[in-house]
């Protein structure tokens, strides 16, 4: 059993097919890739696995159950979740709050035991708290935690909506053109960021237009153009591969 498994999936916005067919798999523990020139169709496929967008045809399957068309909350509750493409932080709260709504979909608080504050209550806030403080180590966000994070530069607002989907403790992390607006150093940064993310057991899908991060981190890659797939296998093969080349360069 593969742990997500794409199967024959097709998107279509009106006339437009954004995703045609795409099947892939990923294994559990592994760093995946997907590239594709713009507008090949990378962000569909991961609107349509969390919830986002419900696929026309084709199976999403997770850990062998079938999620298509589940709700964006219930696909995030079952353990996948994702950074966006633009950053979205609640720019007026706090470094430690944004990483903390992350947890709110953990909560098993109703709203009268959080009104009346049942030690129920405060032992869930206090592990809410613990588990924002443990990502808040992770990425190295003490000295900003305290910020308003829309006032921060661009790198440490990408670690903090990391640090917010890891404070859900995923089982898969799909990150959305993560180095996007980083420099060279902060890129060499998320890559090893990337590894310790899986050392701690966590799949990683990643979609990256950065060629040197996307062949340093990823294990298996599978490469869309116009919602097809056009190759699929590791960086090296991708790399030497002239139906890769062309799309790249055509
Ligand atoms: N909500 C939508 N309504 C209509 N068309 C859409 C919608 N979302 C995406 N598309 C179209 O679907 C195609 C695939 O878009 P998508 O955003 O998935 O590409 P992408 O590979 O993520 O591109 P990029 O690298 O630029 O982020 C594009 O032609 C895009 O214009
Ligand atoms: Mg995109």
């Amino acid at each position: 059993m593969y742990f997500l498994e794409v199967k024959n999936l097709t998107m279509r916005f009106g006339g437009l097919i954004a995703i045609d067919n795409l099947s892939f798999q990923i294994k559990e523990g592994q760093i995946f890739g997907i590239i594709g020139p713009n507008g090949a169709g990378k962000t569909t496929v991961f609107n349509c696995i969390s919830g986002i967008y419900t696929p026309g045809t084709g199976e999403i399957i997770w850990q062998g159950k079938n999620i298509t068309g589940k709700s964006p909350h219930l696909i995030a509750k079952s353990g996948i979740v994702r950074t966006f493409q633009t950053i979205r932080l609640f720019s007026h709260m706090s470094v430690a709050e944004n990483i903390m709504s992350g947890r709110h979909n953990k909560s098993r608080q109703s709203w009268l035991s959080g009104m009346i504050h049942t030690p129920f209550y405060k032992k869930d806030e206090k592990e809410n708290w613990f588990k924002a403080l443990e990502q808040i180590d992770f990425f190295d966000l003490a000295d900003y935690a305290a910020n308003e994070a829309g006032s921060l530069p661009y790198g440490i607002q990408r670690k903090v909506e990391m640090a917010r989907a890891l404070a859900t403790e995923p089982k898969l992390l799909i990150l959305d053109e993560p180095a996007a607006g980083l420099n060279d150093k902060e890129t060499e940064e998320l890559s090893g960021m990337i590894f310790k993310i899986r050392d701690r057991g966590i799949t990683v899908l990643l979609i990256e237009h950065d060629m040197d991060l996307v062949m340093n981190t990823t294990e298996e890659l599978c490469v869309i153009n116009f919602g097809r797939k056009i190759a699929e296998g590791t960086p090296e093969a991708i790399q030497n591969n002239p139906k890769v080349i062309e799309a790249y360069l055509g």
